[in-house]
């Protein structure tokens, strides 16, 4: 059987794709720090299948020269990094450490094993790298402008890994996504996080006045594409992958509103609050995506209606999800500085 590394396997993403990949009949081994986003949570439908390892390690570390001589993958997806913009306005540092260090690691690793084995490391990051796009949509070839430390740690990884493909000539590919929902994602982060107020009877906060606006992916199909570019590919190039569907947040918590008072009774309380705005917090990404439909033959299978509807109820099935994970990170505002 054929062997995968997905780093962040226990996060939001990862742990969707892990999914995935053992469907696809690989076995999967997950590299990760297991930071407060992580969660065992994500990872208990497969924990126990013979198709799955569990190894605890910070892709910094050198250990990870040795989990690739063990199993020897014929892939590795790179998802870890630190990934909450707000908390790399309170402290930076963390998204330097995993984001442009760890990346630097994983490619001097994976740099000397790819001259004695056949491998491709699929390089996982983000729309945000492009900064603002007040109109029209942003091409692989568009300008990184990035806004937000986090931003600027993921471009900054994609220039690292870009560069090794010049200069060492190892087979990397880098995808940018926009935002994703769906299962499985730390309530930090905007959709989990209204979900969370709407079954606890709490206002909606919304950054701002709630007009800024992105391009919303259902995670599965963004883990479909992933695949995609790992089976068809060419080594060296990058991939924008979107669903070409922007909404603003405002739009957003009003679909959620409506979707969860056809499901269940919602309180008194479920309203929208405007909260004062993230320093420095981009008005629009939005991406274009022509070049994977076109070349590498994918599309998203999963309209917004669908996916938000999908979404919902598994967090509303799964309410044990928001009780693994520690309360004052659901909570706490941060990123005001
Ligand atoms: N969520 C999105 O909307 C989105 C969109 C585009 C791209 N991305 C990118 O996809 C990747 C995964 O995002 P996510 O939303 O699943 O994140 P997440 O925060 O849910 O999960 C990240 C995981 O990485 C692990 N991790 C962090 N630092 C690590 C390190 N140094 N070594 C090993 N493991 C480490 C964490 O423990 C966690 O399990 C990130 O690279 C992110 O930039 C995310």
């Amino acid at each position: 059987m054929k062997k995968i590394i997905v780093t962040g396997g226990l996060g939001f993403i990862g742990s969707n794709l892990i999914e995935l990949l053992i469907n696809k009949n690989y076995y999967v081994i997950n590299v990760d720090k297991v930071t407060y986003s992580s969660n065992f949570y994500n990872t208990r439908e497969f924990k126990k299948s013979k198709k799955y390892k569990f190894v605890k390690c910070d892709i910094k570390d050198k250990k990870i020269r040795k989990i690739l001589y063990q199993h020897k993958p014929v892939a590795i997806f790179n998802l870890a990094a630190e990934t909450h913009v707000d908390r790399s306005i309170d402290s930076p540092k963390n998204f330097i450490q995993s984001n442009i260090v760890g990346i630097f690691n994983l490619l001097e690793c994976f740099r000397e094993y790819t001259k004695k084995y056949n491998s491709k490391l699929i390089h996982i990051s983000t729309d945000e790298v492009y900064g603002d796009i007040l109109s029209g949509r942003s091409s692989e070839n568009y300008p990184y402008k990035p806004s937000s430390p986090y931003a600027a740690s993921k471009a900054a990884s994609d220039h690292l890994v870009y560069s090794y493909v010049r200069t060492f000539k190892i087979p990397a590919i880098v995808t940018n996504c926009s935002n994703n929902y769906g299962p499985k994602q730390h309530p930090e982060k905007l959709i989990p996080k209204l979900i969370y107020n709407i079954l606890n009877n709490k206002p909606l906060p919304i950054y701002g006045k709630g007009t800024n606006s992105r391009e919303w992916i259902y995670v599965k199909d963004h883990c479909e594409a992933l695949l995609k570019v790992f089976y068809k590919g060419k080594i060296g190039e990058f991939y924008n992958i979107g669903s070409n569907k922007n909404l603003n947040n405002l739009q957003v918590s009003k679909e959620l509103i409506k979707i969860s008072k056809s499901v269940i009774k919602i309180g008194k309380k479920v309203k929208i609050l405007f909260v004062k705005d993230r320093p420095g917090h981009d008005i629009r990404y939005a991406l274009n995506s022509n070049k994977i439909k076109s070349k590498l033959n994918w599309k998203p299978r999963t309209n917004f209606r669908q996916g938000i509807k999908l979404t919902f109820n598994w967090y509303l099935k799964n309410k044990n999800y928001y009780k693994s994970l520690a309360k004052k990170d659901i909570i706490k505002r941060l990123g005001t500085k």
